[in-house]
């Protein structure tokens, strides 16, 4: 047996990933973190809204760990479909969880859209309760299942406003400075 025989296996963990799935065309004005699972319902919704003609790059939350943990450090909304069965207080799929646990992730982030079955009663949508609750940021909208063509149009649209409106990340900290101590940053 050789050194390199001899040397422990390490089982490597994959790099994170930090590039997104499409990047945006022309000026980047923001970003969509989304997961889908195997079924690609919220995967065909997010390619039907056209976002990176936009200037919207979009991230893809890994399905499987073997993917690698996805790391963003730009401003972005969270997509998210809503699990748990009817059940409210497991509505976020774990892979979610696990990336918005992750402080510097969460960091960015600015909002959430949702989606479900409205089958699901008053647990429908429940994923974007829980992440505006819990993040502080807004519920910006619902859909259900792939969504509609008005949906598609809907999301495109609000989510160009919203990144053109929103403020920048030196405005955003002078904000909140200010909130904080009540002085301007000199
Ligand atoms: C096991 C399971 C549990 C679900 N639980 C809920 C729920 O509690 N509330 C809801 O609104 N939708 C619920 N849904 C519907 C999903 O949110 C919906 O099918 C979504 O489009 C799935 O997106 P994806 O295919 O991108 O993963 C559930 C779906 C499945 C398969």
């Amino acid at each position: 047996m050789n050194a390199v025989d001899a040397a422990p296996r390490q089982s490597a963990s994959p790099a994170p990933v930090t590039c997104p799935e499409a990047p945006a065309e022309g000026t980047r004005i923001g970003a969509v973190v989304y997961f889908s699972s195997a079924s690609g319902n919220t995967a065909r919704f997010i390619a039907g809204c056209a976002l990176p003609a936009e200037g919207i790059a979009v991230y893809r939350i890994p399905l499987r760990p073997a993917e690698g943990t996805l790391e963003v450090r730009e401003p972005y909304v969270i997509v998210v479909p809503t699990y748990g069965g009817g059940d409210a207080t497991k509505a976020l799929p774990p892979q979610v969880r696990r990336f918005l646990n992750d402080r510097a992730n969460r960091r960015f982030l600015r909002g959430v859209i949702a989606s479900g079955n409205t089958n699901f009663g008053d647990a429908y949508c429940a994923a974007g309760d829980i992440i505006a609750r819990r993040c502080h940021v807004p519920f910006l909208y619902g859909f259900e299942l792939t969504g509609t063509p008005e949906d598609r149009r809907a999301v495109r649209v609000g989510l160009r406003d919203f990144f053109r409106s929103a403020p920048t990340e030196s405005k955003r900290q002078e904000n909140t400075h200010k909130e904080t101590t009540g002085r301007e940053t000199t």
